[in-house]
């Protein structure tokens, strides 16, 4: 979907301005991995340990994180859990990989080049999966659930953490007129919940405010 110059209707269309593909996503996190943690790392912390918690309180052992970055979170699993992480980026997978071989994390099990809309994860290989900040980056959201649903064990936990656009008022405005930047960035400003979930997962989905002041959401959702 192209850039226009007025915003849409509130009740109109939810996709983003901009389209990301692959090509994009690759280009922009070579850019951010030397500087992600120093960047983002201070205001997505909060969020990020607020997600990890309830992974860790969440029964199940086998923990698959999608788009895992850096590795932030990687150090705040409960030992007893066993993680997988994946991220199509490899200059973002090198500084993670550097950070479980620094933290002696002996509990991520691998770290991934892959593509999280399409893993080579057989049918049900996870207890849970989160993806923290991913969503609004993905390519294709709903092929990201899709493929979370897929490998996750039916009655396991699917989590996100992730800014979700405003309906209304000045953050509305101020994320739609951000979304041009959206290649730049590496993620969608103006990025809606209705991208990511059907209206059935909506309906059985826990969404719960997360700090700095509700401007990141925590979904969790149970896999059917
Ligand atoms: C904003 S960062 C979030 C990193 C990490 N989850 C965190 O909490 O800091 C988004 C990450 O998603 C990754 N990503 C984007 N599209 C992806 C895809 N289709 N498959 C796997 N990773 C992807 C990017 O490479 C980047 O590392």
């Amino acid at each position: 979907m192209g850039a226009s110059d007025s915003p849409p209707n509130r009740s109109g269309p939810r996709a983003p301005r901009v389209a990301l593909d692959a090509k994009d996503v690759l280009a922009a996190y070579r850019r951010w991995a030397a500087i992600y943690d120093t960047a983002f790392g201070k205001v997505s912390a909060p969020a990020r340990r607020r997600a990890v918690a309830l992974v860790n309180r969440l029964p199940g052992r086998r923990v698959l994180e999608m788009g895992v970055g850096t590795g932030l979170a990687l150090p705040l699993y409960a030992a007893e859990k066993r993680v997988v992480g994946v991220d199509l980026s490899g200059a973002m997978l090198a500084h993670a990989r550097n950070r479980v071989v620094g933290r002696g994390l002996a509990n991520v099990e691998a770290l991934l080049e892959m593509d999280a809309e399409a893993t080579a994860f057989a049918d049900g290989s996870f207890d849970i999966a989160v993806a923290m900040f991913v969503a609004s980056v993905v390519p294709h959201p709903r092929r990201l659930v899709a493929e979370m649903r897929r490998v996750v064990v039916p009655r396991g936990q699917i989590l996100f953490i992730n800014h979700f656009a405003a309906r209304s008022g000045p953050r509305w405005w101020a994320e739609w007129a951000l979304a041009p930047a959206s290649r730049a960035l590496g993620w969608h400003p103006d990025f809606a919940i209705e991208a990511l979930l059907s209206a059935e997962e909506r309906a059985r989905a826990a969404l719960t405010p997360a700090p700095p002041a509700g401007l990141f959401t925590l979904v969790q959702m149970t896999n059917d």
